[in-house]
């Protein structure tokens, strides 16, 4: 058998060998980036170099990047879709392209891991009005040796990958599959059509990033062509070890085991609700185990957290599983990732009791909720109506905490819809960061690099120095999310500031800008950005190089920070800077909102 981390390290080895260099698995949630909830792949924390700024490291990386996909959520529960996964990667930055890719992928499937050809089928784009049919990376999968009738062509929908939010890189691609059974070559129809539901499995996509889809929906040539790659490490564990599925592998099967433990005696190890189960708390684990003390609740991450935990406790009820049990899977989950991700262990305490608190909040709820939705659902059939009104699904949500993906998944079983739109628009009412908000970003998005988000940027580490020299030199960044309108920044503080510190604070942010200051960066080694006196978060990184940030007007120098950007060149272009709230976020955090203008 191989194992999880013989194939990470075999992954790493290799593309090392091919003269990349590793870089570490981002946290699951984006830093500074308010467009997306989730890394979904590992080329998110990746984008400004993608779109052309020098990384550190240099042309050539790979990593192994912690994700989160809830697009996929419904699929979850089937042999192949998982909500959180761990994706192999690598990248040229405007350095080699699709042929040296296809033959690095093609020599580390068949040669290194010794995937059998004939288990092997590939895709390519077929062309279309953005971008040609992709017949370059065809001949070079031909003359590597992948028969012809294994190779098919497929439109954009397979074979275009994307941007990950609204806008930014994105190009067509070529995929490859496993398959799972020994099949005959298939028409490229019925490749299609069975692919990942099944008999096959993609498992590794290179993607050939050559596009940036613009704002108003047109692709333009990026100034350089880069290769993004994606690779499940569980899909390929299953295909490695001749497994029908991904819930079989090193990393989940132990977990599976656990909940199959727990559940009324013959639940089988394909029950759909166990594989939710397992999947569901192994994704709210690894969003709870990030140093930022996530919990569940009703906006963003927190939402999505609610959503993984309280699915889990109706699915655990299905198959006979009463009171706590999340606890107990969660333990197998962090003695397992815990070696590869050591924050699962020391943020245990945090999840365990964050788990045991939403079931608590959640267990009486769900069945008085259950049975109110199903007397409301006999009146709708005894009426003849198959949809159940925005009012009666936000009511289950008020009232009992329903998810309303949970009320649709359920009314979905009996053969009724639910009323989204109407729902939303209630929610809207009700909310200042409405669901609406929070799901248009479960889709997945990247880093906004607007003019205005830029300045905010600069404009972050100017108040990031002022609050130590004009309210308490202790006082460090603890989070910070940037829009297009404003800036919020979180610090370590247990007091208010006086009216008269956040106009001093202002003020010496807008002397820096008066005085016309440079914002320069320089690329580093930690240590050298440590001995300079640079703010920034040392203890997570383990890359050699990082990029300092300098905010200065000749030999006055205003602020050092590590940081990956952007920003402007200048402070002059943020004209002026003001706060336009403080409040006090958790004990001893406090968080500002300023704007420039
Ligand atoms: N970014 C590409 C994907 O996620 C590799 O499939």
């Amino acid at each position: 058998m191989i194992s999880s981390s013989e194939l990470k390290r075999r992954y790493i080895t290799f593309f090392q060998k091919h003269g990349h260099r590793l870089v570490q698995s981002a946290s699951l949630v984006p830093e500074n980036d308010p467009s997306a909830l989730f890394i979904s792949a590992g080329m998110q924390p990746l984008v400004p170099f993608l779109l052309g700024e020098p990384h550190p490291s240099g042309v050539r990386l790979c990593s192994v990047q912690k994700c989160i996909r809830t697009i996929d959520i419904d699929d979850v529960g089937d042999k192949w879709h998982l909500s959180f996964f761990e994706m192999l990667g690598n990248w040229s930055l405007g350095d080699y392209f699709k042929k040296e890719a296809i033959e690095m992928s093609f020599e580390f499937l068949t040669k290194e891991l010794g995937l059998p050809l004939e288990r092997i089928s590939v895709t390519c784009f077929a062309g279309d009005e953005d971008a040609p049919r992709d017949e370059e990376s065809a001949r070079t999968w031909e003359r590597l040796g992948i028969a012809k009738g294994r190779i098919h062509f497929l439109g954009k929908k397979d074979n275009w990958w994307g941007p990950a939010g609204e806008t930014g890189p994105c190009g067509p691609d070529t995929e490859m599959f496993y398959h799972v059974q020994d099949l005959q070559e298939k028409s490229t129809e019925d490749f299609s059509r069975l692919s990942s539901t099944g008999p096959f499995c993609e498992i590794w996509n290179d993607v050939l990033m050559q596009y940036n889809k613009t704002k108003d929906g047109g692709f333009e040539e990026l100034a350089q062509k880069n290769i993004d790659t994606g690779m499940g490490v569980e899909r390929v564990i299953a295909a490695l070890n001749h497994f029908d599925n991904v819930y079989e592998c090193d990393s989940l099967a132990p977990v599976l085991d656990k909940v199959l433990s727990l559940s009324k005696p013959g639940t089988e190890r394909a029950n759909r609700s166990a594989r939710i189960i397992t999947d569901h708390i192994r994704a709210a684990v690894m969003v709870m185990g990030e140093d930022r003390g996530l919990v569940p609740s009703n906006v963003e991450q927190g939402y999505v957290l609610r959503r993984f935990i309280r699915r889990s406790i109706r699915h655990a009820r299905g198959l006979g599983i009463e009171g706590k049990f999340c606890s107990d899977v969660a333990k197998v989950v962090i003695d397992i990732m815990g070696e590869s991700y050591p924050e699962l262990k020391r943020n245990s305490r945090h999840i365990f009791d964050e788990l045991e608190k939403e079931e608590d909040k959640f267990s009486a709820a769900l069945s008085n909720g259950t049975k109110h939705l199903e007397s409301v659902l006999i009146r709708l059939n005894e009426s003849g109506r198959r949809e159940l009104s925005a009012k009666d699904a936000f009511d289950l949500f008020q009232t009992f905490g329903f998810p309303l993906e949970m009320t649709e998944e359920i009314c979905g079983e009996k053969g009724f819809k639910v009323d989204r739109a109407g729902f939303s628009a209630l929610m809207r009412e009700h909310q200042e960061l409405s669901r609406a908000g929070a799901e248009h970003k479960f889709k997945g998005g990247l880093a906004d690099h607007s003019e205005e988000t830029t300045k905010l940027h600069t404009a972050t580490h100017l108040l990031n120095e002022a609050l130590r020299k004009i309210v308490d030199p202790s006082i460090r960044q603890m989070g910070s999310n940037i829009t297009a309108e404003r800036l919020r920044f979180d610090f370590n503080y247990d007091r208010k500031l006086t009216d008269e510190q956040i106009r001093k604070v202002e003020d010496w942010v807008n002397m820096v800008i008066k005085a016309e200051a440079d914002v320069s960066f320089r690329t580093m080694s930690v240590d050298e950005a440590k001995k300079l006196g640079a703010q920034g978060v040392f203890e997570k990184r383990y890359e050699s190089t990082v990029k300092v940030y300098t905010i200065a007007r000749g030999s006055t120098i205003y602020s050092i920070e590590i940081c990956g950007g952007p920003h402007v060149r200048n402070t002059r272009e943020l004209h002026s800077f003001k706060i336009t709230k403080q409040e006090a976020v958790a004990a001893g955090v406090r968080r500002i909102k300023a704007i420039v203008k």
